[in-house]
Protein backbone atom coordinates (compact mmCIF):
# COMPACT_ATOMS: atom_id res chain seq x y z
CA UNK A 1 0.00 0.00 0.00
CA UNK A 2 1.42 3.63 -0.84
CA UNK A 3 1.61 6.35 1.62
CA UNK A 4 -1.74 7.61 2.46
CA UNK A 5 -3.14 10.44 4.32
CA UNK A 6 -6.55 10.84 6.06
CA UNK A 7 -8.54 13.94 6.67
CA UNK A 8 -12.21 15.16 7.55
CA UNK A 9 -13.77 17.84 9.89
CA UNK A 10 -11.58 18.58 12.93
CA UNK A 11 -13.98 18.03 15.78
CA UNK A 12 -17.46 15.64 15.11
CA UNK A 13 -20.46 15.78 17.64
CA UNK A 14 -22.56 13.23 17.00
CA UNK A 15 -25.71 11.57 18.56
CA UNK A 16 -29.40 12.07 19.38
CA UNK A 17 -29.53 16.03 20.43
CA UNK A 18 -26.02 16.57 19.16
CA UNK A 19 -28.04 19.75 18.08
CA UNK A 20 -27.79 21.32 21.65
CA UNK A 21 -24.23 21.88 21.76
CA UNK A 22 -24.20 24.31 18.78
CA UNK A 23 -23.97 27.40 21.46
CA UNK A 24 -20.55 25.86 23.09
CA UNK A 25 -18.73 25.47 19.29
CA UNK A 26 -19.50 28.52 18.78
CA UNK A 27 -18.03 30.36 21.54
CA UNK A 28 -15.15 27.97 21.71
CA UNK A 29 -14.27 28.74 17.87
CA UNK A 30 -14.68 32.91 19.12
CA UNK A 31 -17.57 33.99 16.63
CA UNK A 32 -19.39 36.97 18.15
CA UNK A 33 -21.49 37.63 14.63
CA UNK A 34 -22.16 33.98 12.60
CA UNK A 35 -23.97 33.81 9.55
CA UNK A 36 -26.26 30.86 9.12
CA UNK A 37 -26.81 29.54 5.91
CA UNK A 38 -30.03 27.24 5.47
CA UNK A 39 -32.58 27.04 2.50
CA UNK A 40 -36.40 27.64 2.04
CA UNK A 41 -37.39 24.06 3.11
CA UNK A 42 -34.98 23.58 5.96
CA UNK A 43 -36.69 27.24 7.27
CA UNK A 44 -40.24 26.09 6.35
CA UNK A 45 -39.78 22.68 8.09
CA UNK A 46 -39.05 24.17 11.76
CA UNK A 47 -35.42 22.59 11.26
CA UNK A 48 -33.86 25.93 12.12
CA UNK A 49 -36.24 27.24 15.53
CA UNK A 50 -33.65 25.32 18.28
CA UNK A 51 -30.91 26.89 16.27
CA UNK A 52 -31.95 30.70 16.67
CA UNK A 53 -33.32 29.47 20.07
CA UNK A 54 -29.53 29.10 21.25
CA UNK A 55 -28.63 31.80 19.23
CA UNK A 56 -31.02 34.29 20.88
CA UNK A 57 -29.48 33.33 24.44
CA UNK A 58 -26.17 33.41 23.49
CA UNK A 59 -26.61 37.31 22.20
CA UNK A 60 -28.71 38.08 25.19
CA UNK A 61 -25.85 37.18 27.60
CA UNK A 62 -23.46 39.68 25.60
CA UNK A 63 -21.80 36.67 23.75
CA UNK A 64 -23.08 37.45 20.38
CA UNK A 65 -23.18 41.28 19.10
CA UNK A 66 -25.32 39.92 16.29
CA UNK A 67 -26.22 37.11 14.01
CA UNK A 68 -27.56 36.67 10.31
CA UNK A 69 -29.53 34.32 8.45
CA UNK A 70 -29.21 33.52 4.99
CA UNK A 71 -31.99 31.44 4.11
CA UNK A 72 -31.87 31.57 -0.30
CA UNK A 73 -29.57 28.18 -0.86
CA UNK A 74 -31.31 26.65 -3.52
CA UNK A 75 -31.40 22.66 -4.44
CA UNK A 76 -28.29 21.87 -6.13
CA UNK A 77 -26.96 25.24 -6.16
CA UNK A 78 -25.78 27.82 -8.85
CA UNK A 79 -22.48 29.52 -8.74
CA UNK A 80 -23.61 32.55 -8.37
CA UNK A 81 -25.67 31.91 -4.81
CA UNK A 82 -22.13 32.06 -3.35
CA UNK A 83 -21.79 35.74 -4.29
CA UNK A 84 -24.89 36.55 -2.91
CA UNK A 85 -24.35 34.97 0.46
CA UNK A 86 -20.78 36.37 0.57
CA UNK A 87 -22.60 39.89 0.09
CA UNK A 88 -24.49 39.24 3.09
CA UNK A 89 -21.89 38.34 5.33
CA UNK A 90 -19.69 40.93 4.44
CA UNK A 91 -22.72 43.31 5.02
CA UNK A 92 -23.51 42.23 8.23
CA UNK A 93 -19.19 42.07 9.43
CA UNK A 94 -19.64 38.21 10.08
CA UNK A 95 -16.88 36.51 11.44
CA UNK A 96 -17.97 32.47 11.12
CA UNK A 97 -20.60 30.30 9.47
CA UNK A 98 -23.34 27.66 10.85
CA UNK A 99 -24.39 25.87 7.88
CA UNK A 100 -28.07 24.10 8.15
CA UNK A 101 -29.22 21.69 5.51
CA UNK A 102 -28.23 19.43 3.44
CA UNK A 103 -25.42 19.08 0.61
CA UNK A 104 -26.50 22.64 -1.15
CA UNK A 105 -26.39 24.74 2.18
CA UNK A 106 -23.49 22.97 3.26
CA UNK A 107 -21.61 23.87 0.22
CA UNK A 108 -22.42 27.01 0.27
CA UNK A 109 -21.02 27.53 3.25
CA UNK A 110 -17.99 25.70 2.92
CA UNK A 111 -17.40 27.88 -0.36
CA UNK A 112 -18.28 31.22 1.29
CA UNK A 113 -16.16 30.11 4.42
CA UNK A 114 -13.07 29.94 2.08
CA UNK A 115 -13.66 32.80 -0.05
CA UNK A 116 -13.90 35.17 2.97
CA UNK A 117 -10.49 34.90 3.06
CA UNK A 118 -9.31 34.88 -0.66
CA UNK A 119 -7.32 37.13 -2.02
CA UNK A 120 -8.84 36.97 -5.59
CA UNK A 121 -12.42 36.32 -7.22
CA UNK A 122 -14.35 33.02 -7.43
CA UNK A 123 -13.72 31.77 -10.15
CA UNK A 124 -9.80 31.73 -8.97
CA UNK A 125 -10.96 28.54 -6.54
CA UNK A 126 -12.60 26.56 -8.57
CA UNK A 127 -10.10 23.14 -9.15
CA UNK A 128 -7.78 21.86 -6.76
CA UNK A 129 -6.07 23.53 -3.99
CA UNK A 130 -6.27 26.95 -5.32
CA UNK A 131 -6.84 28.48 -1.78
CA UNK A 132 -3.52 29.30 0.12
CA UNK A 133 -5.21 30.27 3.68
CA UNK A 134 -7.68 29.10 6.37
CA UNK A 135 -11.30 30.16 5.61
CA UNK A 136 -13.57 31.55 8.08
CA UNK A 137 -14.68 29.60 11.42
CA UNK A 138 -17.17 27.16 9.92
CA UNK A 139 -19.48 24.91 12.17
CA UNK A 140 -21.64 22.55 9.89
CA UNK A 141 -25.02 20.23 10.91
CA UNK A 142 -26.34 18.00 8.19
CA UNK A 143 -30.10 18.06 7.70
CA UNK A 144 -29.98 15.35 5.44
CA UNK A 145 -28.74 11.79 5.79
CA UNK A 146 -26.61 12.69 3.20
CA UNK A 147 -23.74 13.90 1.02
CA UNK A 148 -21.07 13.31 3.81
CA UNK A 149 -20.08 17.26 3.09
CA UNK A 150 -19.85 17.50 7.38
CA UNK A 151 -16.40 16.27 6.57
CA UNK A 152 -15.36 16.69 3.19
CA UNK A 153 -13.08 18.95 1.43
CA UNK A 154 -15.51 19.69 -1.83
CA UNK A 155 -17.67 22.41 -2.11
CA UNK A 156 -19.91 21.09 -5.31
CA UNK A 157 -21.92 23.94 -7.53
CA UNK A 158 -24.40 24.22 -10.90
CA UNK A 159 -23.07 25.75 -14.01
CA UNK A 160 -25.53 26.48 -15.91
CA UNK A 161 -23.81 27.90 -18.68
CA UNK A 162 -21.19 24.95 -19.04
CA UNK A 163 -24.39 22.84 -18.17
CA UNK A 164 -22.33 20.84 -15.86
CA UNK A 165 -21.40 20.99 -12.01
CA UNK A 166 -18.42 22.45 -11.00
CA UNK A 167 -16.02 22.04 -7.36
CA UNK A 168 -13.83 23.64 -4.88
CA UNK A 169 -11.27 21.05 -3.92
CA UNK A 170 -9.70 21.80 -0.88
CA UNK A 171 -8.70 21.29 3.00
CA UNK A 172 -9.73 24.24 4.23
CA UNK A 173 -13.16 23.74 3.44
CA UNK A 174 -12.98 20.98 6.12
CA UNK A 175 -14.91 22.19 8.65
CA UNK A 176 -14.18 23.14 12.21
CA UNK A 177 -17.14 20.95 13.57
CA UNK A 178 -19.28 18.47 11.85
CA UNK A 179 -22.47 18.01 14.16
CA UNK A 180 -24.70 15.28 12.67
CA UNK A 181 -27.52 15.24 15.39
CA UNK A 182 -30.60 13.10 13.55
CA UNK A 183 -32.76 15.08 14.80
CA UNK A 184 -32.38 17.34 12.38
CA UNK A 185 -33.51 15.10 9.92
CA UNK A 186 -36.68 14.10 10.87
CA UNK A 187 -38.36 16.90 8.61
CA UNK A 188 -36.93 15.75 5.60
CA UNK A 189 -39.43 15.05 3.31
CA UNK A 190 -39.99 11.51 1.51
CA UNK A 191 -38.09 12.08 -1.41
CA UNK A 192 -35.34 13.39 -0.33
CA UNK A 193 -35.04 10.79 2.44
CA UNK A 194 -34.50 8.56 -0.44
CA UNK A 195 -32.84 10.25 -2.89
CA UNK A 196 -29.98 12.20 -0.12
CA UNK A 197 -30.18 8.05 1.51
CA UNK A 198 -29.00 6.62 -1.86
CA UNK A 199 -26.09 9.05 -2.31
CA UNK A 200 -25.05 8.16 0.80
CA UNK A 201 -24.87 4.73 -0.08
CA UNK A 202 -22.98 5.07 -3.40
CA UNK A 203 -20.61 7.16 -1.17
CA UNK A 204 -19.62 3.91 0.67
CA UNK A 205 -19.89 1.35 -2.65
CA UNK A 206 -17.56 3.71 -4.24
CA UNK A 207 -15.09 4.72 -1.41
CA UNK A 208 -14.75 0.86 -1.02
CA UNK A 209 -14.31 0.51 -4.55
CA UNK A 210 -11.91 3.03 -5.67
CA UNK A 211 -8.21 2.54 -6.41
CA UNK A 212 -7.58 5.04 -3.35
CA UNK A 213 -9.24 3.26 -0.81
CA UNK A 214 -7.41 2.41 2.35
CA UNK A 215 -8.17 0.25 5.23
CA UNK A 216 -8.82 3.22 7.20
CA UNK A 217 -11.57 3.76 3.95
CA UNK A 218 -12.64 0.30 3.53
CA UNK A 219 -13.61 -0.16 7.38
CA UNK A 220 -15.61 3.39 7.46
CA UNK A 221 -17.31 2.22 3.83
CA UNK A 222 -18.34 -1.39 4.84
CA UNK A 223 -19.78 0.00 8.22
CA UNK A 224 -22.10 2.61 6.37
CA UNK A 225 -23.50 0.18 3.71
CA UNK A 226 -24.59 -2.31 7.08
CA UNK A 227 -26.18 0.63 8.62
CA UNK A 228 -27.87 2.13 5.10
CA UNK A 229 -28.93 -0.90 3.64
CA UNK A 230 -31.37 -1.92 6.87
CA UNK A 231 -32.05 2.24 8.09
CA UNK A 232 -33.14 3.62 4.85
CA UNK A 233 -36.11 1.46 3.98
CA UNK A 234 -37.40 2.06 7.53
CA UNK A 235 -36.39 6.52 7.54
CA UNK A 236 -38.84 6.12 3.97
CA UNK A 237 -41.26 4.17 5.87
CA UNK A 238 -41.69 5.74 9.20
CA UNK A 239 -40.03 9.74 8.67
CA UNK A 240 -40.03 9.83 12.52
CA UNK A 241 -38.40 6.93 13.51
CA UNK A 242 -35.40 8.49 15.25
CA UNK A 243 -33.86 5.07 15.27
CA UNK A 244 -33.36 4.57 12.07
CA UNK A 245 -32.67 8.33 11.40
CA UNK A 246 -29.89 7.94 14.12
CA UNK A 247 -28.83 4.67 12.03
CA UNK A 248 -28.75 6.94 8.73
CA UNK A 249 -27.07 10.08 10.23
CA UNK A 250 -24.00 8.07 11.26
CA UNK A 251 -24.29 5.82 8.37
CA UNK A 252 -24.32 8.78 5.93
CA UNK A 253 -20.71 10.61 8.58
CA UNK A 254 -18.73 7.21 7.51
CA UNK A 255 -19.56 7.09 3.73
CA UNK A 256 -18.13 10.81 3.81
CA UNK A 257 -15.69 10.14 5.65
CA UNK A 258 -14.77 7.09 3.27
CA UNK A 259 -15.54 8.75 0.32
CA UNK A 260 -13.75 12.05 1.12
CA UNK A 261 -10.67 10.54 1.32
CA UNK A 262 -11.19 7.41 -1.55
CA UNK A 263 -12.82 9.51 -3.81
CA UNK A 264 -16.20 8.56 -5.72
CA UNK A 265 -15.69 6.41 -8.99
CA UNK A 266 -17.96 6.60 -12.12
CA UNK A 267 -21.48 6.31 -10.72
CA UNK A 268 -20.42 10.51 -9.71
CA UNK A 269 -18.77 10.81 -12.86
CA UNK A 270 -21.48 9.73 -15.13
CA UNK A 271 -24.34 11.58 -12.80
CA UNK A 272 -22.72 14.85 -12.72
CA UNK A 273 -23.72 15.55 -16.65
CA UNK A 274 -27.59 14.68 -16.09
CA UNK A 275 -27.27 16.86 -12.68
CA UNK A 276 -25.94 19.12 -14.93
CA UNK A 277 -28.17 19.36 -17.73
CA UNK A 278 -31.49 18.48 -16.36
CA UNK A 279 -31.35 19.60 -12.86
CA UNK A 280 -32.10 16.38 -11.41
CA UNK A 281 -31.48 16.20 -7.56
CA UNK A 282 -27.98 14.15 -7.38
CA UNK A 283 -29.24 11.24 -5.36
CA UNK A 284 -31.42 10.60 -7.93
CA UNK A 285 -29.18 10.94 -10.36
CA UNK A 286 -26.78 8.28 -8.91
CA UNK A 287 -29.41 6.14 -7.97
CA UNK A 288 -30.13 5.79 -12.22
CA UNK A 289 -26.96 4.89 -12.66
CA UNK A 290 -25.55 2.92 -9.52
CA UNK A 291 -26.60 -0.73 -10.36
CA UNK A 292 -25.68 -0.06 -13.83
CA UNK A 293 -21.89 1.23 -13.31
CA UNK A 294 -21.99 -1.57 -10.31
CA UNK A 295 -22.45 -4.51 -13.31
CA UNK A 296 -19.58 -3.01 -15.31
CA UNK A 297 -17.30 -2.50 -12.78
CA UNK A 298 -17.32 -6.42 -11.04
CA UNK A 299 -15.33 -7.61 -13.63
CA UNK A 300 -12.23 -5.82 -12.45
CA UNK A 301 -12.60 -6.56 -8.87
CA UNK A 302 -15.22 -9.10 -8.14
CA UNK A 303 -14.08 -10.30 -4.79
CA UNK A 304 -14.53 -7.03 -3.32
CA UNK A 305 -18.22 -7.47 -4.71
CA UNK A 306 -18.25 -10.29 -2.14
CA UNK A 307 -17.54 -7.86 0.73
CA UNK A 308 -20.28 -5.47 -0.33
CA UNK A 309 -22.68 -8.54 -0.72
CA UNK A 310 -22.11 -9.84 2.72
CA UNK A 311 -22.47 -6.00 3.99
CA UNK A 312 -25.47 -5.41 1.96
CA UNK A 313 -26.50 -8.79 3.63
CA UNK A 314 -27.27 -10.69 0.35
CA UNK A 315 -24.30 -13.14 -0.29
CA UNK A 316 -24.68 -16.49 0.76
CA UNK A 317 -21.10 -18.42 1.47
CA UNK A 318 -21.53 -21.17 -1.26
CA UNK A 319 -22.04 -18.42 -3.56
CA UNK A 320 -19.38 -17.77 -6.45
CA UNK A 321 -17.76 -13.94 -6.48
CA UNK A 322 -19.67 -13.36 -9.54
CA UNK A 323 -23.09 -14.63 -8.20
CA UNK A 324 -22.62 -12.10 -5.19
CA UNK A 325 -21.30 -9.17 -7.60
CA UNK A 326 -24.88 -10.16 -9.86
CA UNK A 327 -27.44 -10.39 -6.31
CA UNK A 328 -25.53 -6.67 -5.59
CA UNK A 329 -26.57 -5.14 -8.18
CA UNK A 330 -30.05 -6.99 -7.89
CA UNK A 331 -30.00 -5.60 -3.88
CA UNK A 332 -29.33 -1.88 -5.56
CA UNK A 333 -32.18 -2.30 -7.99
CA UNK A 334 -34.58 -3.47 -5.51
CA UNK A 335 -33.46 -0.96 -2.79
CA UNK A 336 -33.89 2.07 -5.49
CA UNK A 337 -37.57 0.71 -5.98
CA UNK A 338 -38.10 0.15 -2.26
CA UNK A 339 -38.07 3.85 -1.83
CA UNK A 340 -39.90 4.86 -5.09
CA UNK A 341 -36.89 5.82 -7.17
CA UNK A 342 -38.16 5.52 -11.05
CA UNK A 343 -35.23 3.68 -13.17
CA UNK A 344 -34.43 4.52 -16.16
CA UNK A 345 -33.33 8.14 -17.50
CA UNK A 346 -36.56 7.66 -20.25
CA UNK A 347 -38.85 8.55 -16.81
CA UNK A 348 -36.90 12.07 -16.47
CA UNK A 349 -37.65 12.78 -19.84
CA UNK A 350 -33.48 12.39 -21.25
CA UNK A 351 -33.66 12.05 -24.76
CA UNK A 352 -31.75 8.83 -25.89
CA UNK A 353 -30.01 10.97 -28.61
CA UNK A 354 -28.39 13.04 -25.90
CA UNK A 355 -26.36 10.10 -24.89
CA UNK A 356 -23.33 10.28 -26.57
CA UNK A 357 -23.09 14.29 -25.80
CA UNK A 358 -23.33 13.20 -22.16
CA UNK A 359 -20.71 10.77 -22.64
CA UNK A 360 -18.47 13.17 -23.92
CA UNK A 361 -19.25 15.27 -21.04
CA UNK A 362 -18.71 12.51 -18.64
CA UNK A 363 -15.63 11.58 -20.07
CA UNK A 364 -14.36 14.64 -18.89
CA UNK A 365 -14.54 14.23 -15.12
CA UNK A 366 -11.06 12.56 -14.97
CA UNK A 367 -10.99 13.72 -11.28
CA UNK A 368 -13.36 10.76 -10.68
CA UNK A 369 -12.96 8.73 -13.02
CA UNK A 370 -9.45 7.80 -12.09
CA UNK A 371 -11.00 6.32 -8.77
CA UNK A 372 -13.20 4.05 -10.62
CA UNK A 373 -11.77 0.24 -10.82
CA UNK A 374 -12.45 -0.50 -13.99
CA UNK A 375 -10.98 2.14 -16.51
CA UNK A 376 -13.93 3.56 -19.07
CA UNK A 377 -13.47 5.20 -22.46
CA UNK A 378 -16.24 7.09 -24.02
CA UNK A 379 -17.85 4.43 -25.73
CA UNK A 380 -17.89 2.44 -22.15
CA UNK A 381 -19.62 5.24 -20.73
CA UNK A 382 -21.92 5.40 -23.25
CA UNK A 383 -22.98 1.75 -23.32
CA UNK A 384 -23.76 2.19 -19.74
CA UNK A 385 -25.66 5.20 -20.41
CA UNK A 386 -27.48 3.16 -22.52
CA UNK A 387 -28.24 0.61 -20.67
CA UNK A 388 -29.70 2.92 -17.69
CA UNK A 389 -32.18 4.55 -20.33
N1 LIG B 1 -19.60 18.41 -0.83
C1 LIG B 1 -19.80 17.14 -0.90
O1 LIG B 1 -18.98 16.35 -0.44
C2 LIG B 1 -21.03 16.64 -1.58
C3 LIG B 1 -21.27 15.26 -1.67
C4 LIG B 1 -22.44 14.84 -2.30
C5 LIG B 1 -23.34 15.77 -2.81
N2 LIG B 1 -23.08 17.10 -2.72
C6 LIG B 1 -24.00 18.13 -3.24
O2 LIG B 1 -25.06 18.26 -2.30
C7 LIG B 1 -26.25 18.69 -2.98
C8 LIG B 1 -27.41 17.79 -2.62
O3 LIG B 1 -27.60 17.82 -1.23
P1 LIG B 1 -28.77 17.00 -0.50
O4 LIG B 1 -29.01 15.74 -1.21
O5 LIG B 1 -28.39 16.94 0.93
O6 LIG B 1 -30.05 17.89 -0.73
P2 LIG B 1 -30.29 19.48 -0.67
O7 LIG B 1 -29.41 20.13 0.31
O8 LIG B 1 -30.25 19.99 -2.08
O9 LIG B 1 -31.78 19.54 -0.13
C9 LIG B 1 -32.84 19.02 -0.91
C10 LIG B 1 -34.17 19.58 -0.46
O10 LIG B 1 -34.48 19.05 0.80
C11 LIG B 1 -34.86 20.07 1.70
N3 LIG B 1 -34.44 19.67 3.05
C12 LIG B 1 -33.20 19.26 3.42
N4 LIG B 1 -33.21 18.90 4.72
C13 LIG B 1 -34.47 19.10 5.16
C14 LIG B 1 -35.10 18.91 6.44
N5 LIG B 1 -34.47 18.40 7.50
N6 LIG B 1 -36.41 19.25 6.55
C15 LIG B 1 -37.10 19.73 5.48
N7 LIG B 1 -36.55 19.91 4.25
C16 LIG B 1 -35.26 19.60 4.11
C17 LIG B 1 -34.18 21.31 1.20
O11 LIG B 1 -34.93 22.45 1.56
C18 LIG B 1 -34.18 21.10 -0.30
O12 LIG B 1 -35.35 21.58 -0.87
C19 LIG B 1 -25.92 18.67 -4.46
O13 LIG B 1 -25.62 19.98 -4.93
C20 LIG B 1 -24.69 17.79 -4.54
O14 LIG B 1 -23.89 18.06 -5.68
C21 LIG B 1 -21.95 17.53 -2.10
FE1 LIG C 1 -22.75 12.13 -3.87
Amino acid sequence: MSIASFKSAHRLITGQQASSRLSEEILRLGMRCPMVVTDPGVLGSGTLKPITDQLDVLKANGQLTHYRIFSEVSAEPEVHIVEDCMSVYLEAQCDGLIALGGGSAMDIAKCVAVYATHDGDLESLFGEDKARVRGAPLIAMPTTAGTGSEVTNIGILSDTEARMKKGIVNDYLLPDVAIVAPELTVSCPRHVTAASGVDALVHAIEAYLSNFATPITDALAIKAMRLIIKALPKAYANPGNLEAREAMATGSLLAGMAFGNAGVGAVHALAYPLGGRYHLPHGVTNALLLPHVMRWNALACVERFRDIAEALDTAHHALKDEAAAELVVERLHQLCRDVDIPSGLRHFDISEKDIPSLAADAAKVERLLRNNPRQLTQHDIECIYRAAW
